[in-house]
């Protein structure tokens, strides 16, 4: 059978790779794919991004099922045009995917549905949002209505930086279109989380737990970038939070879209916020949507699945999640990421990688912003590999993980070193898978 993931990152390297190890797989096309995801044998690179093409190559080749990875495809109608052709594909239509492609779609959805998520008021007039931010006071939370590749939400922990974010995004246009709405939300705090599901329209398949480290540096600091590592499972998404965040947030959103007309179908990713402590009924909040896996979290999430990734997908597509199920590795899984020199603000490209070791089934080194040349794999952008190792316990995947990310080498690289720390707080012990 042949499969096609759409996008070029991690997180397509690492579905790509699970998915080519099923029996029933002999080809995964990556469109377009990076420096990992052409081995010539099972994976192989299509040099193409337009919907139409990639329907037309899907029919050409004769493609059973396409998986999109990223968010730009699905909000610009992939799974439409897929889908008028009689082809099978997983991922939300593009009017599904306004539950991240706008954020006030999302927060007046949430709103509508009682699904907890923090207040929040949506500007077009600069004048406005100022007056808002005065009267709300700081810390407070200024966000670019639209897609913004990671760049549209500014955590104001003073007024200045409140104001400022509002000039910038609604003053002199340097977001774009995307930035033409904000919005502005309560500072939340607590402990980040993301959840991740399948869902067919109807039914709702979860994937194992997991959390990724937002900021560029070590102890949580620097700038926001798309995520630096992640691990799975969560600690902090106990047996109960797990039961809770599917009975008040995953639940009522898809059963929401099915009452608004616009039935979800794809990965569902929220964003979550845990308030602190260890009460079992403390508040958890949506910070967000996405219409698709995270990255980095895929790539721990794609070591610990032990079934075949394809029959869930099947399953997916045919509105069948209720039959469906996967099988975790009970092992832990950690990520580190190695981005380039100067990321996030203005990545170097074209940077020799060197070091990197065969695929194994216990370490894997997937690659998301990387080109092949002249028989060689450099950087191609700010997220350049993705070290992802399992071992007995978080620790044990964490050691594993460094001693590879020490043997690959590129000039300028980036790391965190502290990935998973929160996982190795004492208090945190029982998990779910
Ligand atoms: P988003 O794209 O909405 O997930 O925002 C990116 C990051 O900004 C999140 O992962 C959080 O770290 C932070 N963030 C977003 N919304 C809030 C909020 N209401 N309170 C605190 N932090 C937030
Ligand atoms: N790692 C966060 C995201 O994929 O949005």
């Amino acid at each position: 059978m042949k499969i096609l993931v759409i996008g070029s990152g991690g997180r397509e390297h690492a579905l790509a790779w699970r998915l080519a190890r099923s029996p029933r797989v002999h080809k995964v096309y990556v469109a377009p794919g990076n420096g990992g995801t052409q081995t010539g044998q099972q994976l192989e690179n299509v040099a193409l991004s337009q919907p139409e093409e990639l329907a037309d190559f899907a029919q050409r080749e004769g493609v059973a099922l396409t998986v999109v990875g990223p968010e730009a495809p699905l909000a610009a109608g992939v799974v439409d045009v897929f889908r008028a052709r009689g082809l099978k594909i997983f991922g939300p239509t593009r009017a599904a995917a306004q539950l991240e492609s706008s954020k006030d779609y999302a927060k007046a959805f949430m709103i509508r549905h009682n699904i907890p998520t923090a207040r929040y008021q949506t500007f077009t007039d600069p004048a406005q949002a100022h007056a808002y931010v005065d009267q709300e006071g700081a810390p407070i939370v200024i966000k670019a209505d639209g897609l913004a590749a990671g760049k549209g939400v500014v955590v104001a922990t003073t007024l200045q930086e409140a104001h400022d974010a509002i000039d910038a995004m609604l003053g002199d246009g340097s977001l774009g279109a995307a930035g033409a709405r904000v919005v502005i939300e309560e500072c939340l705090i607590g402990e980040e989380a993301s959840f991740i599901v399948m869902v067919d329209g109807r039914n709702v398949l979860a994937l194992a737990t997991s959390q990724d480290h937002k900021r560029l540096r070590d102890g949580d600091e620097g700038p926001n970038t798309g995520g630096m590592g992640a691990y799975s499972p969560a600690p902090i998404v106990t047996p109960e939070l797990h039961h809770r965040i599917m009975r008040e947030i995953i639940l009522p959103t898809v059963q929401g879209m099915a009452q608004d007309g616009i039935p979800y179908t794809g990965f569902l990713y929220a964003g979550l916020m845990i308030a602190p402590g260890d009460d079992p009924d403390r508040p958890i909040k949506t910070l967000e949507f996405n219409c698709r896996m995270g990255d980095p979290e895929t790539q721990p999430i794609m070591m610990r699945v032990k079934s075949d990734l394809l029959d869930a997908l099947e399953h997916a597509v045919e509105g069948t999640l209720d039959q469906a199920d996967i099988t975790w590795d009970r092992r832990s899984a950690l990520g580190v990421v190695l981005a380039a020199a100067n990321y996030p603000a203005t990545p170097r490209t074209g940077d020799v990688i060197s070091g990197l070791p065969a695929d194994n089934d216990d370490c894997m080194v997937f690659h998301a912003a990387t080109v092949a040349e002249d028989g060689q794999i450099k950087t191609s952008g700010g997220r350049v590999l993705c070290v992802t190792a399992l071992g007995d316990s978080v620790r044990m995947a964490r050691e594993r993980a460094y001693q590879t990310v020490n043997a690959v080498h590129f000039d300028g690289r980036q790391y965190r070193s502290d990935i998973g720390w929160r996982a190795l707080k004492p208090s945190q012990q029982k998990t779910k898978p």
